[in-house]
């Protein structure tokens, strides 16, 4: 089985820049390309204050930084991805908008490369189709903080070869993470159990079964999770959420997986979590306090 040398990332978000972070530290040289020369800078800074972290805990040596930084290029052109014979695609989840990406880079790639979609939400199927190896196509998804998850879920198309498939099992082994192999359904394993109850916690906040705090301090001390949902809500971002339940409720029609209207209008009113500083808590005090949302 040939080994994977040279790897290119593509989109400089929360998600592409994480799994370039893991790809550089576990020795791949790295390009990651975003269209935007901002997207890469704010990529760059996120990069440097994790790898930062994991040397202040203690879990990289100083000098195992420096050598991840140092594999890490980065450029706007997509013409410069065309050595790598792995491309991991982390742009937003918009069948159209990754399919004109795909054919470009089919284009410009090795006809040898693996093309990898870190999607959470959208067929591997169809994006697979859109290029001219299908048999070379395969999702990676991975999960959110990317350097501290160790989970990667590999997903095989029905085009998916065996060995493509094998690689890419073999590929996110060596970056440390844990495969599990799932099938080409929406959401594959994790997000179609967790979306419906991130879905469920907003219900139960419009429905006034408790305060967002309590809703989410009842899943951290009853359940054990890190944190409770609306807290996690935050952390992936709520756009982000609205986007992959809206393909999740396309592919299934099951209530379920309905993005309920409060979602719907915080995503509006700009309240997308986190990243937007604002969502079901305002992040600009520390701790964060709950969001008056008017229920
Ligand atoms: N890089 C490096 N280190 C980081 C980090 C990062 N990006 N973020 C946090 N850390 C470290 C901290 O330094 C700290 O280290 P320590 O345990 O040695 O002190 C540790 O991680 C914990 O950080 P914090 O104290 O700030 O916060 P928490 O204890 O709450 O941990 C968390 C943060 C690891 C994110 C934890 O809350 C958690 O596991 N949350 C659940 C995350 C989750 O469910 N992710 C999946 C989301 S779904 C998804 O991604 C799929 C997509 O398709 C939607």
């Amino acid at each position: 089985m040939p080994e994977i040398t040279r790897v290119g990332v593509v989109g400089c978000g929360q998600m592409g820049s994480g799994i370039a972070q893991v790809a550089a530290a576990a020795g791949f040289p790295v390009i990651v390309r975003d269209v935007e020369a901002g997207m890469l800078s704010r990529g760059q800074v996120a990069i440097r204050k994790s790898l930062d972290k994991l040397v202040e805990k203690g879990r990289l040596e100083p000098v195992r930084r420096e050598a991840a930084l140092g594999r890490l290029t980065f450029t706007t052109s997509l013409a410069e991805l065309a050595g790598c014979d792995l491309v991991i695609e982390a742009v937003t989840e918009d069948l159209r908008l990754k399919n004109e990406l795909w054919q470009a880079l089919d284009a410009a790639a090795l006809a040898t490369a693996i093309f990898a979609s870190n999607t959470s939400s959208l067929s591997i199927g169809d994006m697979a189709v859109a290029t001219s190896r299908p048999d070379r196509f395969v999702g990676l998804h991975f999960f959110n903080p990317v350097p501290l998850m160790p989970l990667v879920e590999v997903v095989r198309a029905v085009t998916t070869s065996g060995e493509t498939f094998d690689r890419s099992m073999a590929f996110a082994r060596r970056l440390g993470k844990e495969p599990i192999a799932a099938r080409d359904r929406s959401g594959f394993v994790v997000n179609r159990l967790l979306v419906p109850y991130l879905l469920d916690a907003v219900r139960a906040l419009e429905d006034g079964v408790a305060t967002a705090a309590d809703l989410d301090r009842g899943m951290q001390l009853g359940c054990g999770h890190p944190m409770g949902p609306l807290a996690l809500l935050d952390f992936v971002g709520l756009d982000t959420i609205v986007r992959i339940a809206e393909i999740m409720f396309e592919e299934y029609r099951e209530p379920r997986f309905a993005p309920p209207p409060l979602l719907r209008r915080m995503v509006v009113a700009g309240l997308h979590g986190r990243k937007s500083g604002r969502g079901f808590y305002d992040y600009s005090v520390d701790p964060p306090i709950p969001i008056e949302l008017g229920l």
